[in-house]
């Protein structure tokens, strides 16, 4: 059925292409994660499979797909924040079609509250029916109706999440770099996060489907792939499995992967990492929290101790870690807030995200009535990152006058390039080699910064 939706909707592309000179045009914004970012590029790929060409920028598209997330309070504002402005749009262009989708519309309440407030918006799907794009455009044009549809999420059927398989590898934002997706939902339900209820039930994908997803990456020149999951240390039927399997891959230079959860991390998968050659020596690995009592409210299931032996682990075995951490959670004392401050300092992450509780309804941590005051949160915050800063710069610093190899991520005509050394650091260099993205340099670095360093090619 799907596939006659696809043809209805290509025939009429191709219509409307001959009378208007050109394809009707899409536009996909994506907010959050990673996963969302290749959730999307597989959504465009599919649009470009159904006939529309990709617009420039948002002005000049005739559908507009929204790919969204909700994990914190400010990254669905956004969302509406520039909604509102879609709204303006599609009053001097009543033809635009808008729709959304992902993990901010899978909640029921968010979906009813665009039946009821938002319903200049034309289409509502969620994270387990992507793959019924066409059809919802379809009925969409069909009825002028507004269709909302947010089912598909628990259906059980392991490993088979409708991954848009069938859509070709070769429409891609970058051309040397690919995320892929390993597993889907979380089963951890750690009590601020929304994740587990709007990706549902943790599955593992198919080995196969994946390595043959990595090998049709690899022959259109994909260098890197980050193996994309929510906890993907619990990939059945094994990670550092897969991670071998992939290393095997011809034609692939560079492997990472995320997210790892600290309870999960084997000492397996440490040797794994340390004895692949394609293995990046870079894990992120989310603290949240550095106090043992936080962390057990948070239902982490690891304690300060075992988080500091973990990441010496890995640091004595020459990989840079970086991390998430929340303040403010429900609870948390100056005392807590000193114990995360004692884990920053002992181990010396090469980056951080910071991030502020935010109250997700829904979640236990939301039933919580100790809450920390916004002013106070936003102390730690500040304080926190005071912290982390000067770390950062010293980590770079310790770089200067090595010679790193960078992967080119970005070209400018002036020939400033800019790559990621192994461990992600982000390099900037001047260069006028005929270099493309997915080249690996060697990069003499000159002078660090916190958040970058500066260097010159040095001989390859
Ligand atoms: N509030 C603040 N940060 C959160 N994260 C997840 N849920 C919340 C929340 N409710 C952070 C965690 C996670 C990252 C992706 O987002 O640090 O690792
Ligand atoms: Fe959310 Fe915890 Fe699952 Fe990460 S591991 S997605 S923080 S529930």
């Amino acid at each position: 059925m799907n596939n006659d939706y696809r043809y209805l909707i290509s025939s009429r592309n191709d219509r409307l292409a001959q009378d208007a000179g050109h394809r009707p045009r899409f536009f996909v914004r994506t907010y959050g994660c990673q996963m969302n970012e290749r959730d999307s590029e597989k959504m465009s790929a599919l649009l470009a499979a159904l006939g529309f060409e990709q617009a420039q920028s948002q002005d000049d598209a005739d559908f507009i797909l929204y790919n969204t997330c909700c994990v914190r309070e400010s990254a669905e504002d956004r969302v509406f924040g520039h909604l509102s402005r879609l709204k303006r749009m599609k009053m001097d262009k009543p033809s635009l079609m808008i729709a959304v989708c992902g993990c901010m519309t899978q909640q029921q309440e968010i979906a009813q509250k665009f039946e009821d407030k938002l319903s200049y918006v034309n289409i509502v799907f969620g994270t387990a029916n992507r793959h019924r794009l066409p059809e919802f455009i379809w009925r969409t044009i069909e009825t002028g109706r507004q269709v909302i549809d947010i089912s598909g999420l628990e259906e059980d059927s392991p490993g088979k999440l409708p991954e848009l398989d069938d859509v070709p590898v070769t429409t891609r934002e970058y051309p040397h770099k690919a995320g892929v997706n390993i597993m889907y939902g979380c089963d951890n339900y750690c009590a601020y996060c929304i994740v587990p209820y709007v990706r549902g039930r943790e599955k593992s994908r198919d080995m196969d489907d994946i390595l043959h997803e990595a090998e049709a990456l690899a022959a259109d020149g994909v260098k890197e792939i980050m193996l994309l999951g929510q906890n993907v240390n619990s990939y059945k039927p094994g990670f550092p499995e897969l991670l071998r399997r992939v290393n095997d891959i011809p034609g692939l230079e560079r492997i990472r992967f995320m997210t790892s959860h600290p309870k999960d991390f084997s000492d397996e998968l440490i040797a794994a990492v340390c004895d692949l050659p394609k293995l990046c020596k870079s894990v992120h690995l989310p603290l949240q929290s550095g106090s043992t009592r936080i962390l057990q409210d948070m239902n982490r299931k690891y304690t300060q101790q075992e988080y500091l032996t973990l990441a010496q682990k890995l640091t004595t075995a020459g990989i840079a870690l970086s991390t998430d951490i929340i303040v403010g959670y429900p609870g948390e004392t100056e005392e807590d807030f000193e114990a995360t401050l004692e884990v920053v300092r002992k181990v010396r992450f090469s980056g951080a995200f910071t991030f502020i509780y935010s109250k997700r309804s829904g979640t236990p941590a939301a039933q919580r009535t100790d809450t920390v005051e916004r002013k106070i949160a936003a102390d730690r915050f500040d304080r926190l990152t005071a912290e982390i800063y000067p770390i950062l710069l010293e980590i770079n610093q310790a770089k200067v006058g090595r010679s790193l190899p960078v992967m080119v991520e970005g070209i400018a005509t002036s020939g400033a390039c800019k790559g990621r050394a192994d461990d992600y650091a982000l390099v900037h260099f001047p260069c006028d080699l005929p270099l493309k993205q997915g080249d690996i340099v060697n990069v003499r670095i000159d002078e660090a910064k916190t958040f970058y360093l500066n260097g010159h090619v040095g001989i390859k």
